[in-house]
């Protein structure tokens, strides 16, 4: 295993958990309507996993030796509850290729494999979540869509 690429691997990913972090935490507060009864509480729950998973991989970078970044990247902002969700699906769904990135890195290294199948398990159930979530919405969604063109 190469060392130095997977802990580069192990921050691009934790970079992505912050953002998850402060994306799904806004996601959370903003959240408004008929809606807010529901999502808040997925949304800061989504936020809380998120800071789950950069603990251990902010942990696992510092046992390997390097440096856990304190950068994230741009955060996806909306009040369009739905367009939360879509950014939700995008974020898990990038999450599952990270971590499968990671995974290859990590191949010989049998912990190190193990840890990441774990939480590739969860990020993967997030993406079954956002998709189902977004199946039933799937015309409304199209509306959403055709509006944010048109704006
Ligand atoms: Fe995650």
């Amino acid at each position: 295993m190469d060392t130095t690429n997977t802990i580069d691997k192990l921050n691009q990913i934790l970079r992505h958990e912050w953002t998850g972090v402060a994306q799904y935490s806004q996601a959370g507060f903003i959240v408004t309507g008929l809606w807010r009864e529901v999502y808040a509480k997925m949304f800061l729950g989504n936020a809380e996993e998120s800071f789950g998973h950069a603990k251990l991989i902010g942990e696992k970078i510092s046992a390997l030796g390097g440096i856990p970044t304190v950068e994230r990247n741009e955060v996806k902002q909306t009040s369009d509850v739905l367009e939360m969700l879509h950014y939700g699906l995008e974020f898990e769904s990038k999450a599952v290729e990270l971590y499968n990135e990671a995974l290859e890195l990590a191949e010989g290294d049998r912990a190190l494999v193990v840890f990441l199948e774990d939480i590739l398990k969860e990020e993967q159930e997030g993406v079954d979540e956002f998709t189902l979530l977004l199946r039933d919405h799937q015309v409304t969604a199209n509306l959403a869509g055709a509006s944010t063109k048109a704006g």
